[in-house]
């Protein structure tokens, strides 16, 4: 949710700007703007999709002048509207301060206050324009750049990274984070600064991670880091794990399609990072006996931990949410210890009772949804152990937690989640196998069992690829509902969720997700003729109820479909369509019964000439709550 960029040193710091910015265009894609030092600053500032601001850089002359240094945002509008005026990069009132903000301030109103009886006026609706000119007024206060950026430090309360330029100095780019993320990359006489690698990865994979709470100077060819308590900190760099084909489409459309088509081989590696052993070669070899266990140590936690859980908590938003339920019945399945399921937005408010024992796990894959993290804060606060299953290295979420599990699905751009999602569920399965077993609730054979048939989901799941294609027809007819219903009992309702998640955000069609069984208590009373029933069925001991509230739609009117796991019988010549995905262990159904869905979702986005990466008014990650 908004990113940012900066630079400064030797290199076109307009393109360099730009191209980091299209990276970070996941995070929010409302507005965009840049600043490039001169005296005075050049700004540039478009409403729309970050190709609107290049078409405004490339018609401005003053562009494409040499710079050395700048700073660039693009933006998910939280703090007034989208709009060039609340566009960043935000001026400070004497113009002597520029920067962009990802973040909230959220004492901003009695900052506000307190700065327009000091003589300060505002031309925009934003947080952030009190931070700059805050910063501008102790700058004039104190005569000192970073003396100022300290004493605003101690003022702003929420969450913030700034890149800021003073036009006192024009060789040297400030920055400083609090919870928010921020991460710099050295060049070659360069720096470049920004809220995810992957923004200057095509320049540099070398590295300095920013801890809360650190303010940054760099130029050319110096990087000074100073920590809370004003002491410069002396870091070594290091390389970014991240490879650049993770960050580029490749062969692909888009981005959720390479995600979707990623999901074999992001599972296998969460399902081998649990094993802490990358041997590729035992993994997922069908018939092979010889498979790798899982550890506790894959959730840095010991038996003994795993042992003294009496209750689980999860925490979380959208699909991470439903991923939770998934991890729900799996654990209360195969552990017998009691799950609880909680929109991470909703935790704090409903006087949270925790109990002793109570293990609180918050799922998230960028680590930083503000929802989650306050939630996560809360539970920490009423004494609960607490784990989390992120996929963001070093995340907030990731480092609030006592215990970390991090998920394999590498960088996710397209702003509806697909690969993290599925490995969740593979987290959730491993986190209640291994729950099952530190509680003596499963055998060793049954242990065995179980994990060969996780190894072999990869496999799996590649063959359900093939839907990629076969759901074309079903796309094709369902492209132009106005409402559409997806039913499921148990896990497939739990997987329904996330489908009628998936295909309401990219296909802005309205998609309910209902459990069969309570369809008929309300809702049945929406179903007229021709309306889309989507019916999931991979639980041989529900199928048979879920057909029958199918046949109840359907004897109203309703044309129905049906996605089922290989050996689950129903009547053909009921359904519109009939797609079949292969046989698994019921639970872990979801993470084959997942990929029609997804690929559903990305089919009607594109029969009805959208853009799946980026679905109109949501951002990758949501930290404002
Ligand atoms: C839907 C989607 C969102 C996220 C939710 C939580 O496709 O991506 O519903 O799942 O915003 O985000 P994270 O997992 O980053 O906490």
């Amino acid at each position: 949710m908004c990113g940012i960029v900066g630079f400064v040193g030797q290199g076109n710091t307009k393109d360099i700007l730009l191209a980091g910015l299209s990276r970070l265009e996941y995070r929010g894609y409302d507005s965009a703007g840049i600043a490039l030092y001169s005296q005075p600053f050049t700004l540039v500032k478009a409403v729309g999709k970050l190709e609107e601001l290049k078409k405004k850089v490339a018609a401005d002359k003053e562009c494409q002048l040499p710079y050395s240094m700048g700073i660039g945002h693009t933006r998910w509008a939280t703090h007034g509207k989208a709009s060039e005026k609340n566009a960043h990069p935000h001026l400070s009132m004497h113009k002597e301060v520029v920067l962009v903000h990802n973040g909230i301030i959220e004492n901003f109103a009695e900052l506000k206050n307190f700065l327009q009886e000091q003589g300060y006026s505002f031309y925009s609706d934003t947080d952030t324009e009190v931070a700059v000119n805050l910063i501008e007024y102790y700058y004039r206060k104190d005569k000192d750049i970073l003396k100022a950026l300290f004493s605003v430090q101690k003022e702003l309360k929420g969450s913030y990274a700034f890149a800021i330029m003073f036009q006192e100095d024009e060789k040297t780019l400030y920055a400083m984070r609090k919870d928010s993320p921020l991460i710099v990359g050295k060049g070659e006489n360069a720096f470049y600064l920004a809220s995810d690698v992957s923004a200057f990865l095509d320049y540099t994979k070398e590295i300095y991670p920013v801890e809360n709470r650190e303010i940054l100077s760099l130029s050319e060819k110096e990087i000074h880091i100073y920590n809370k308590n004003a002491e410069e900190v002396h870091r070594s760099s290091a390389i970014a794990e991240l490879d650049q084909s993770q960050i580029h489409k490749g062969e692909y459309l888009h981005f959720m399609e390479k995600e979707i088509f990623e999901q074999p081989k992001v599972v296998k590696d969460t399902l081998l990072y649990a094993c802490n052993q990358e041997n590729e070669e035992t993994a997922g070899n069908a018939g092979n006996s010889e498979y790798p266990e899982f550890s506790y140590e894959a959730f840095s936690m010991t038996e003994k931990d795993f042992q003294e859980i009496s209750r689980v908590r999860v925490i979380a938003c959208g699909s991470a949410y439903h991923a939770g339920w998934v991890l729900k019945s799996v654990c209360e399945s195969l552990a017998r210890v009691p799950v609880q399921v909680e929109l991470a937005s909703e935790f704090r408010y409903n006087h949270p009772i925790l109990e002793k024992g109570e293990l609180v796990i918050s799922i998230s894959q960028s680590g930083e949804t503000a929802d989650t993290l306050a939630a996560l804060k809360e539970a920490k606060k009423l004494g609960a152990k607490t784990l989390s299953i992120v996929n963001v290295k070093g995340s907030a979420i990731a480092r609030e937690s006592d215990f970390v599990f991090y998920t394999q699905a590498g960088p996710e751009i397209a702003v509806a989640t697909t690969k993290a999602y599925s490995c969740q569920l593979a987290a959730g399965y491993i986190f209640s196998l291994l729950l099952a077993k530190a509680k003596g609730k499963i055998s060793k054979e049954e242990t065995r069992s179980l994990t060969e048939e996780l190894f072999l989901l990869p496999g799996k799941i590649q063959q359900c690829l093939s839907f990629d294609q076969e759901i074309l027809p079903m796309a094709k007819e369902l492209k132009d509902a106005d409402n559409i219903f997806f039913l499921g009992r148990g896990l497939d309702w739990a997987i329904s969720m996330e489908g009628a998640l998936k295909l309401k955000e990219i296909s802005y069609i309205h998609c309910e997700s209902y459990s069969s069984g309570e369809l008929k208590h309300g809702t049945i009373s929406l179903i007229e003729k021709g309306s889309p029933v989507i019916g999931l069925l991979s639980q041989e001991e529900l199928a048979g109820k879920s057909i029958s509230n199918i046949h109840e739609v359907r004897s109203r009117g309703a044309k129905c479909f049906a996605i089922r796991m290989e050996d689950i019988a129903i009547e053909e010549e009921d359904f519109a369509h009939n797609l079949i995905v292969p046989k698994t262990h019921p639970l872990f159904a979801g993470s084959l019964l997942v990929l029609p869905l997804q690929f559903l979702s990305y089919q009607v986005s594109l029969l009805k000439g959208f853009d799946p990466d980026k679905p109109r008014n949501l951002a990758k990650s949501v930290t404002v709550e």
